[in-house]
């Protein structure tokens, strides 16, 4: 190439113009509110000098009908391409704010387009770095196609590769679906916000005042709708997050999980998971003790922790073998289950069988939440998706009942009936149909009525009932459990577990796909 021939120059006249797109001045728009440039987001999830961009030099669709202005810009206001995050190539795309506000238009639908196909057709993990004000409305119909387009091709890829989506500012309208049917949703504090409606359309509409953080901040969607998975306090640990995420995944459904073995070898036993539990079985106890005691250390990854606390969801490694946990939490709501988290540990379910994730369950829980607020808001239809979610799991799935197991939460919990390969218990479990005092006051109510001390009557045989009924012993007799075991040899024993299940292979009936209760 003649490097001052007249091509060369315009080439170079056209990179000069795409950097100035990032100038100080646009630099600083989006500095001043705490967020970064889409290429400084870019920076940070991947591997230094390994993200390559792809379409940078499109420009916008015009304007038929003039409604509004359009910004001319090189790349229509996202930056989309690949590169590598810890070594694994992965996609991305990152959206402009400085761009007609990170609006959708056609052209910059096309590019999400693009790079979801391409990441499909590789087998590899796609993530998403959302700031935008939704369907952009100069464009009109055509943007909302555009989002159509991608919501289509989330679908497509659900349980092929692993999808992220990272929010790091406004995520409004038709920006907020296509987070929302990918695995896992980031966002971080303060700067972030998600609604389909914002607080003016509220006001409109409804005549209520919000704020965009309580319509729809990082922490309204981590506690309260579910919506968010991840939070974190600024944009570069969001990033990091989603980097250490993704350690722990496959770039697809048909590879296993990377190993990441410990620098120093960890021993397989600890007497320390004999204490855990309490004798008095009403007194609670963290459960992330236990987790924390069985895995590799500190390779316990937590998700949706703010949400649903009565349910432990994890990404954990076992001698450098990803694990799914899910855990009863007895610190919080006695570790019931409720709608919140049966929906919470469904989904997480599904996600780990479909990137053949193996799973185990920590059980220590009395039963399903009693009362009208959950009867009515279909706590029978939604308890059935954790039912359905493991009983659907083909990957190897092994549960260890710690404590209580009573009830329909016996059956849900990967019960051995369910498919569970593997049960074990810890001599503090309590199998039994439901709990000492919901079983006396049942089969014992004519006697308690006519007894002239009912309060110990019930109190002797809620003993009795403990002690012959309500134990381990049981359900290990009749096969319900392969193994009581004691505690601190559970490393151990799960260690050996899962070799044993390494080339588990189940063949399912042929059907289109099953039907979960959503
Ligand atoms: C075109 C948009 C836009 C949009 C923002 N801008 N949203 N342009 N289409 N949807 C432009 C603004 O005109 C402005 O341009 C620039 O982006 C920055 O916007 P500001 O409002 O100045 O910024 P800020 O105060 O930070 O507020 C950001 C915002 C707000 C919260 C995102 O702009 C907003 O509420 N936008 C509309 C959000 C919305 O209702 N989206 C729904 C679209 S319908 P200038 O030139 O002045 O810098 C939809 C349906 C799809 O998405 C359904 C699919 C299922």
């Amino acid at each position: 190439m003649d490097i001052n021939g007249r091509n060369f120059i315009k080439f170079q006249d056209r990179l000069n113009k795409y950097d100035l797109q990032n100038s100080p001045e646009a630099a600083e728009k989006q500095h001043s509110k705490g967020k970064l440039l889409a290429w400084e987001r870019i920076h940070i999830l991947f591997d230094e000098g390994t993200f390559e961009e792809i379409d940078a030099f499109v420009t916008p669709a015009s304007i038929e009908k003039g409604f509004g202005r359009m910004t001319h810009t090189f790349g229509d206001g996202v930056i989309i391409g690949h590169g590598k995050i810890s070594g694994r190539l992965a996609f991305a795309y990152a959206q402009d704010f400085n761009v007609m506000g990170g609006s959708l238009g056609a052209v910059h639908a096309a590019k999400i387009m693009k790079i979801q196909n391409m990441a499909l057709k590789m087998g590899a993990p796609i993530i998403g770095l959302i700031d935008s004000g939704g369907a952009r409305i100069q464009e009109g119909v055509a943007s909302l196609a555009g989002y159509a387009g991608i919501f289509y091709r989330n679908v497509q890829s659900s349980g092929v590769i692993p999808q992220i989506s990272v929010i790091m500012g406004p995520a409004a309208g038709g920006a907020v679906y296509s987070p929302s049917i990918t695995d896992f949703v980031f966002m971080t504090n303060k700067t972030s916000h998600m609604f389909v409606t914002g607080p003016n359309v509220v006001k409109e509409v409804l005549n209520q005042d919000v704020s965009f953080e309580d319509l729809g901040g990082a922490e309204v969607h981590a506690r309260k709708s579910g919506v968010a998975n991840m939070i974190y306090e600024d944009e570069e640990n969001t990033l990091l997050g989603v980097r250490k995420l993704l350690s722990y995944l496959p770039s697809n459904n048909l590879e296993n999980s990377p190993y990441v073995f410990l620098a120093e070898t960890q021993k397989d036993t600890d007497e320390k998971l004999r204490e855990i539990v309490p004798d008095d079985t009403n007194k609670p106890y963290d459960v992330k003790d236990v987790i924390n005691l069985i895995f590799d250390k500190g390779s316990f990854y937590e998700i949706s922790e703010l949400y649903a606390q009565n349910i432990v969801i994890g990404l954990g490694r076992l001698d450098g073998k990803t694990i799914g946990i899910v855990a009863n939490q007895p610190k919080v709501l006695a570790g019931t289950l409720d709608i919140n988290s049966s929906m919470k540990a469904a989904r997480f379910v599904r996600f780990c069988d479909s990137f053949n994730i193996p799973l185990l369950a920590l059980e220590d829980v009395p039963g399903f939440l009693p009362g009208i607020d959950q009867e009515h808001s279909g706590i029978i239809r939604h308890g059935a998706k954790l039912l359905y979610a493991f009983a659907d799991a083909t990957v190897p799935r092994i549960t260890i009942i710690l404590r209580k197991s009573y009830g329909g939460a016996y059956c849900v919990m990967n019960s051995k009936n369910l498919g569970g390969d593997f049960n074990f218990a810890w001599p503090t479990a309590e199998i039994a149909v439901m709990g000492p005092e919901g079983a006396v006051a049942i089969l014992y109510r004519k006697e308690l009525s006519e007894s002239d001390d009912p309060a110990k009557l019930r109190k002797d045989l809620a003993a009795k009932y403990r002690s012959e009924i309500a134990n381990p012993y049981i359900a290990d007799e009749k096969g319900f459990i392969d193994e009581v075991i004691d505690p601190s040899i559970t490393r151990k024993k799960l260690i050996s577990a899962y070799e044993a299940l390494e080339n588990k292979h189940v063949s399912v009936p042929s059907r289109k796909h099953g039907n979960i209760p959503l």
